[in-house]
């Protein structure tokens, strides 16, 4: 019998509905531990939180996320907030006792980074960073691949994440739609937006990042404040691309923007072994394509795996072989394996202090850009 987890969600956007809709299929398809409650959500007045609590389940709605830590019978606190507000729901949630489900990126950067992971550290509550692309079934079967060595010796990883939506200099900076775009509210640009879910991945897939050289660009200069209407410069990278060195010897080579004409979501990555090669692309994302030299040379090619089969990551929990899922299962695989591990007392990956690796690079990459030096990671 599964226990109840009340849970606490803050923030009734994008992320929100992804979140919620995980509560809600989460047992329909897993044996889990815990059933979620949808107890309470918070969104500010104007987002009118009454009408999501409705339309999601929620028993109770909520303007002021104090109140919902608070709280005594708020087990989890979910963070689906714009970036500048993390550390200071997290660290409250932590003090509270409560296990937390944050969104990505962890911080607007690496100082306030370290101090969640001191917080849920020092707590001892269960956390979990959503650097969801981890939990794709083709993304996981990659890293099942790597571990059992079938590519051998990694010598290159190639990631891109682009975007096209702002190109037009008509686009405001600031405000509920586009908070993106004004560097208080999300520390950085494309690069702890976009880049840190490929810096997440990698790190997952090919191990540490030991050293970056970055080149980064705000195209356009000055933005007009949605909330002031002035014309503010803005502050954050609109395109970034950066060499790295991995730990293991490989050479990495990334690149992201939002001016990428045509491209809406375009997330690839690429590994090259001594033996095979795989590449994975998020448009396409339920196959994995894999290059394995040591077939036999009248068979050899690029294959591209469907991942669809029961002994495949995460699918024995959904259809019937050949038939699959998509983008908000990734949400419902991440909440499966937190609330596993949690029933267990063990850590789920990304924890903060793994997503504070990643906030470092990401703080690395951006001096980098901005000096035009190697930068070191640690
Ligand atoms: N894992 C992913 O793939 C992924 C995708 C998109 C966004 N994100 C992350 O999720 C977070 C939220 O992004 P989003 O796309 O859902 O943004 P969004 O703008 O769609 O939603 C954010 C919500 O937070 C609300 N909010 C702002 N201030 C608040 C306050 N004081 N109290 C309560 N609610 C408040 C906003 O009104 C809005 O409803 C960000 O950190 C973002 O980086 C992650």
């Amino acid at each position: 019998m599964a226990k109840p987890l009340n849970i606490g969600l803050i923030g009734v956007g994008f992320m929100g509905r992804t979140h919620s809709n995980a509560c809600n299929r989460l047992n329909n398809f897993f044996d889990s531990p815990y059933q979620p409650v949808l107890k309470v959500v918070c969104g500010l007045e104007a987002d009118n939180p009454a009408a999501f609590a409705k339309q999601w389940g929620y028993e109770e709605h909520e303007t002021d996320w104090r109140k919902v830590i608070e709280r005594d019978d708020i087990d989890m606190v979910d963070i689906c907030v714009p970036n500048n507000m993390h550390a200071e729901i997290a660290i409250a949630a932590a003090k509270a006792g409560k296990a937390i489900l944050c969104e990505k990126p962890l911080a607007l950067d690496s100082a306030q980074a370290e101090e969640m992971v001191a917080a849920v550290e020092q707590a001892g509550v269960p956390n979990l960073v959503s650097y969801n692309y981890r939990r794709v079934p083709a993304v996981t079967l990659a890293k099942q691949l790597i571990d059992e060595g079938r590519l051998g010796k990694v010598f290159h990883y190639r990631s891109l994440f682009l975007q096209d939506w702002t190109i037009s200099a008509q686009v405001p900076q600031g405000g509920k739609n586009t908070w993106r775009l004004d560097v208080k509210t999300a520390g950085s640009g494309v690069t702890g937006d976009l880049l840190a879910h490929c810096i997440d991945t990698a790190l997952w897939l090919n191990g540490s990042i030991t050293d970056v050289s970055a080149m980064t660009e705000t195209f356009i200069k000055q933005r007009k404040h949605a909330e002031t209407g002035e014309m503010t410069d803005v502050g954050i990278d609109d395109a970034c691309a950066f060499l790295c060195r991995f730990g293991n010897g490989s050479l990495g080579v990334f690149e992201s923007t939002r001016y990428a004409r045509g491209h809406k979501a375009l997330y690839t990555l690429e590994v090259n072994g001594e033996h095979a090669s795989l590449r994975w692309d998020l448009h396409d994302l339920h196959r994995l394509e894999y290059f394995d030299h040591r077939d036999d040379s009248t068979v050899r090619g690029w294959r591209s795996v469907h991942v669809t089969d029961h002994d495949m990551p995460y699918m024995k929990h959904w259809w019937v072989p050949g038939l699959q899922i998509g983008y908000e299962h990734t949400f419902v695989h991440q909440l499966a394996d937190f609330l596993e591990a949690m029933d267990r007392g063990e850590t789920c990956s990304p924890s903060f202090r793994e997503a504070l690796e990643t906030q470092k690079i990401c703080d690395a990459i951006l001096s980098s850009g901005k000096s035009g030096q190697w930068q070191g990671t640690s």
